[in-house]
């Protein structure tokens, strides 16, 4: 089943954007299927509105803005953050058209440094963070690309201990311990959590990323996921450090998605320079989009249980094709 065949879909937050992305002017994204412009309003905050002109089509994201709203490029109609029509040069006054000459706008929110968006009215929260503005902690953006695969492809993955050593043999995986560990999981009504205790390898930028100098270690997970497509990792390490990654896999459009990944670390610049942390994360994710690139970027929902053959390493996957069912069918 595509995201396009679950309309429940446009009711959650997803992150597309770090907020400083919109200081240079407006910026065009795509979420599920729908093309939008984004731009920050006079207040500093983020709006977003379908990227397509009502007067000749143009996208706005190719204007720019002017007093907090977004200005076409084409004939310049500027309309502000709901949509509304605030002014036509051409004319004197754009309300005597009735509001006819809007466009449509979409919820918009910042938080944790990103520009998260809803198309319809919200149906959670977005998770908060803890660690989001606690000194104790340093919040560092790694990743925000398109990958041609499909969202819960890439969700899927994230939570498959079985791939590690396999797609990650260069990074931390070990092929002659490919036992995946086992997951203990804790369902809840919008997600899950899953524990475990990866053994992972420690070597080259890997062990840049953590600081240890041993050949081998094992990474403590708690890992929890949220309908649709968001996950935090908490990963721990036995010096202490821990590498908590955010990563939202939005769905662009079926065949699309927009990998969005953030870390907290509980170190410092000086013992683990950012540009270090990310760089095992960079090196760890190719590893995944090579391969994720060749998977069928439909996921079977209707029959999941049957469509494809499955391991118990498959568990989480086949709690999210469940979860993602239900939501489908109205949930
Ligand atoms: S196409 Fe946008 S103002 Fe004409
Ligand atoms: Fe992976």
């Amino acid at each position: 089943m595509h995201p396009s065949q679950i309309p429940a879909l446009r009711g959650f937050w997803y992150p597309l954007v770090r907020v400083e992305e919109l200081d240079a002017g407006p910026v065009a994204q795509r979420l599920l299927g729908v093309d939008l412009v984004l731009w920050k309003d006079a207040d500093g905050a983020p709006a977003v509105a379908r990227d397509r002109c009502p007067h000749r089509t143009a996208k706005l994201s190719k204007g720019f803005v002017e007093n907090g709203n977004i200005v076409c490029g084409y004939h310049g109609w500027a309309f502000g953050r709901d949509g509304k029509c605030v002014r036509i040069p051409q004319r004197a006054e754009p309300a005597a058209t009735g509001g006819k000459m809007g466009v449509a706008a979409f919820h918009a929110r910042a938080y944790a440094g990103h520009v998260w968006v809803a198309l319809d009215s919200p149906r959670a929260d977005i998770p908060v963070f803890a660690e989001d503005g606690d000194p104790a902690w340093r919040r560092i953006p790694e990743f925000a690309e398109n990958w041609a695969c499909g969202a819960l492809r890439l969700m899927e993955n994230e939570f498959d201990n079985a791939h590690i050593e396999f797609v990650h043999q260069a990074t931390f995986g070990n092929t002659r311990d490919p036992a995946p560990a086992e997951n203990e999981i804790e369902e809840f009504a919008d997600g899950f959590v899953a524990r475990s205790v990866v053994r992972a390898a420690n070597r080259n930028i890997g062990a840049d990323y953590t600081g240890l100098a041993t050949g081998a270690t094992t990474r403590t997970t708690v890992h929890r996921w949220w309908v649709p497509f968001l996950r935090k990792l908490d990963l721990e390490f036995p010096n202490g450090l821990r590498h908590r990654i955010v990563t939202a896999t939005v769905p662009v459009d079926d065949t699309h998605t927009r990998l969005v990944q953030w870390v907290y670390r509980n170190d410092t610049d000086a013992d683990v320079p950012a540009a270090k942390a990310i760089a095992f994360d960079r090196a760890v994710t190719l590893e995944d989009k090579a391969v994720l690139e060749t998977v069928d970027p439909e996921t079977p929902l209707r029959a999941y249980l049957t469509a494809e053959r499955h391991m118990p390493s498959d568990k989480p996957g086949l709690i999210m094709r469940r979860m993602l069912l239900a939501l489908a069918e109205g949930g």
